[in-house]
C-alpha cells in the first residue's frame, strides 16, 4: 500500500458567508486567537506525516502564500533587535513543510479546485483538507483517517455526528450497514427528514488518484459549482469508501458562530489567557441569567 505523502488544501473560495472581512482577508487567514486557521490545518497535516502540500489558491488569497513564505526583512529586524523567540516562531512557519501553490482562475467549486492538483499528485493516494474546517484533537484528525486507510486500503472520509435538524447543511453519509463504517453514498444537503444518517463528511478525505477521472466528468451541482462531493459519489461507483469517525472537536470557521466557538475553545487552553477569559465568560453568563 502506498504511503499518503501529499495533501491538497483548496483555499480559493470566495468566503461569502464571512463578508465583509473576506473582501480583503482570506477566511483561512482569520486567526484563532493569534494563529491563522490555515496554519493549524497545515500543522495537522504535518503531524500526520504529510511531506508536500499543494494550496489551490486565487489572486485574492495572496496573504496565504505570503504567510508561508520567508520574510527576510522581518527576520533580519527581529534578529538585530534580539527578538529571538519571535524570530524562531516566524522561521518555523516557512520551514514546516514543502508548500506549492496553483491558482484557480475562477472559483468554479471545490471539485474544480481539487482537479487542479492532478499533475502534482500523479498516481498516489492523497489527502484533501478543506481550509475552513478546523479540527481540534489530541490525535490529528488526518492521522486518524490515514490509519483507516492503512487498515482498509480504501478511500476514507472524515465524519462526525451532527444534530438531525442541521443535516440539511452538510454532505450526509449513507452507510452500507448498521456497523456504520463502510459508505454507500453521500447525500449533499438533504431535505429535512430525508437524511440517511446524522453523520456528516467534514472536510477531511483520503482519496485514490482515480478521483481525477471522476472530477473531469462531473457536471455542476449545488450552487451551480463543480462539487468535490460529486466526484466522490462518482468514485463510489467503482471503489470502496470507509468512514473515519474522527475524535476531535470540529469547527466550521467559515461561519461566524463556528469561528467564535473555536476562539473560545483555543483561548481556554492558553495558560496566558485561560483564567481571565473564564472569569469574563462567567461574568457574561451571569449577566444573561
Ligand atoms: P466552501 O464552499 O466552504 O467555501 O468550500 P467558500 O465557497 O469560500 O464559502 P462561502 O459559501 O462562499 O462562504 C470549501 C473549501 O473549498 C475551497 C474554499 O476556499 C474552502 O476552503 N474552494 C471552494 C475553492 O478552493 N474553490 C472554489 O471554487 C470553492
Amino acid at each position: 500500500m502506498k504511503k499518503v505523502r501529499k495533501a491538497v488544501i483548496p483555499v480559493a473560495g470566495m468566503g461569502t458567508r464571512f463578508l465583509p472581512v473576506t473582501k480583503s482577508i482570506p477566511k483561512e487567514m482569520l486567526p484563532i486567537v493569534d494563529i491563522p486557521t490555515i496554519d493549524m490545518i497545515v500543522e495537522e497535516a504535518v503531524q500526520s506525516g504529510i511531506e508536500e502540500i499543494l494550496f489551490i489558491t486565487s489572486p485574492y488569497k495572496k496573504g496565504i502564500e505570503d504567510y508561508f513564505d520567508r520574510s527576510y526583512e522581518l527576520e533580519s529586524r527581529l534578529e538585530k533587535s534580539g527578538k529571538l523567540k519571535q524570530l524562531e516562531m516566524i522561521q518555523k512557519i516557512s520551514n514546516k513543510v514543502k508548500i506549492f501553490t496553483v491558482r484557480q482562475g475562477e472559483p468554479l467549486g471545490s471539485g474544480h479546485a481539487v482537479l487542479l492538483a492532478k499533475s502534482f499528485i500523479g498516481k498516489e493516494p492523497f489527502a484533501v483538507l478543506f481550509g475552513d474546517d478546523l479540527i481540534k484533537g489530541k490525535t490529528p484528525a488526518l492521522q486518524e483517517l490515514i490509519d483507516v486507510y492503512h487498515q482498509t486500503g480504501a478511500n476514507v472520509i472524515g465524519v462526525q455526528e451532527v444534530p438531525y435538524e442541521l443535516t440539511y447543511k452538510y454532505g450526509i453519509i449513507d452507510f452500507q450497514d448498521s456497523a456504520q463504517d463502510k459508505i454507500k453514498s453521500i447525500i449533499e444537503k438533504p431535505n429535512i427528514g430525508e437524511a440517511p444518517s446524522n453523520y456528516a463528511g467534514l472536510g477531511r478525505y483520503i482519496v485514490n488518484p482515480e478521483i481525477f477521472d471522476c472530477l473531469e466528468t462531473i457536471k455542476t451541482g449545488a450552487g451551480d459549482e463543480y462539487q468535490f462531493v460529486d466526484g466522490l459519489k462518482e468514485l463510489m461507483q467503482t471503489q470502496d469508501f470507509y468512514a473515519c469517525k474522527f475524535t476531535g472537536t470540529y469547527f466550521d470557521i467559515g461561519n461566524q458562530l463556528g469561528y467564535l466557538k473555536a476562539n473560545i475553545e483555543y483561548g481556554l487552553e492558553r495558560e496566558d489567557l485561560k483564567k481571565e477569559l473564564l472569569a469574563y465568560l462567567k461574568e457574561k453568563t451571569d449577566d444573561q441569567a
